[in-house]
């Protein structure tokens, strides 16, 4: 039987208003009130403190996914996305009062989640978090889904090696600013790139990476070759597009390609065609590997071993763009598309 909770509760959800052609705007979005169901056994109340604003949840505001990812949204539905709160009841055995956990109903006050119940591609199940000495909210970013992406993009992807020259491309963003720094703490020489002059300096001066580009800047190519004439040995992709094409024609034989994301294809709805030197991967013997991280979580543990051991004595660093309040959120996930954040973009609710 439902049990209905002890007190009453306001909710707001951000729902998809309106089906964007072209670029998103805030008011693609509408904050809704909503009830809170009564908990079925396995259920959990959470009241939402952190909201992750990811890019890709804007490939689902579009009539049509990719095949083979999440499917799309219609306008009316609540918006998901990663999240982290606090248990206020619970009918999980599993899960108390008071716990702090991860799960996949962002953007709302409330989430009603079910104990192994639906993931996002397995990125979102409900979880436990002991933040121990960090910022819970680190654990949407560096120690969360940012964090494991860069290092299963690095690791397990491109299975970096210790001389390989890599760039990472959206250096300056959540996952990106990781990998940079994963792979410069390993050893390896970085070349990263990002759309602004602000964010090459804080490529080059608080993440140090010895080779930064603002893509914005001139051409990408040109940049590249100036920045690493002998080419790259790996490429980190989170940008696809024209980037994709710099990195197939400055890759070394052999050269691998980890393909994380392609967020400069997202935001539109008639993305441009690939890259148009694609032979470049049969001439090289090109290695290109899409990846979600969501199917890696056995590596959290060892991410975490990683990256919180160079969060804790300072070797790493990790930038938020947090805004405030729920109705701050499709402000949030615009101005990350459009590349006003730096690090892991977030909305705060409490
Ligand atoms: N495979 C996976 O499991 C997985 C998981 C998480 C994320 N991802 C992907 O990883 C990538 C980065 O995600 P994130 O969460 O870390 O976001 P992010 O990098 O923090 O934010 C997105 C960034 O994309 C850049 N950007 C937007 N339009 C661009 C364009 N046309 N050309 C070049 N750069 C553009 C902007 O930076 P600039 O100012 O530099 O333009 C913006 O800051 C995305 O492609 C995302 O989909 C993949």
């Amino acid at each position: 039987m439902r049990k209905g909770p002890v007190i009453a509760i306001h909710n707001r959800v951000v729902c998809l208003a309106s089906r964007p052609s072209g670029r998103l705007v805030p008011d693609h979005f509408a904050i809704v009130d909503a009830e809170v169901p009564p908990l079925a056994p396995g259920e959990v109340l959470i009241r939402n403190t952190w909201l992750s604003i990811d890019p890709s949840i804007r490939l689902r505001l579009s009539a049509a996914t990719p095949s083979g990812y999440l499917p799309p949204l219609t306008p009316g539905d609540p918006l998901v996305g990663l999240a982290l709160g606090t248990v206020v009841e619970s009918q999980s055995p599993g899960f108390a009062a008071g716990e702090l956990v991860s799960h996949m109903f962002g953007y709302r006050d409330y989430a009603v989640v079910a104990d192994g119940g639906e993931t996002l591609g397995g990125a979102g199940s409900l979880t436990k978090i002991d933040p121990g000495e960090f910022a819970p909210q680190w654990y949407l970013g560096p120690l969360g889904s940012a964090g494991l992406t860069a290092y299963v993009g690095l690791f397990e992807i491109l299975e970096l090696k210790p001389n390989d020259v890599l760039w990472v491309s959206a250096a300056a963003g959540a996952v990106g600013s990781i990998a940079v720094q994963l792979a410069i703490l390993r050893g390896n020489t970085v070349v990263a790139s990002a759309g602004s002059p602000e964010k090459v300096d804080y490529l080059r001066n608080v993440l140090g990476v010895s080779h930064a580009i603002d893509y914005r800047a001139g051409d990408l190519k040109t940049q590249l070759a100036e920045a690493v004439p002998n080419g790259i040995d790996a490429y980190f992709d989170n940008v696809g597009g024209d980037h994709l094409g710099a990195a197939l024609d400055h890759l070394r034989p052999g050269g691998r390609v980890a393909m994380c994301g392609a967020v400069s294809t997202y935001d539109t709805d008639s993305p441009e065609p690939g890259p148009p030197n694609l032979f470049q991967i049969t001439a090289k013997y090109l290695q290109l590997r899409g990846f979600r991280a969501g199917s890696y979580d056995h590596l959290y543990a060892d991410m975490r071993s990683e990256v919180g051991t160079h969060l804790a004595d300072g070797a790493m660093t990790y930038e938020e763009s947090i805004y405030s309040g729920l109705e701050q959120a499709p402000s949030a996930l615009v101005g990350m598309l459009n590349g006003r954040n730096t690090g892991k973009t977030l909305c705060r609710l409490d």
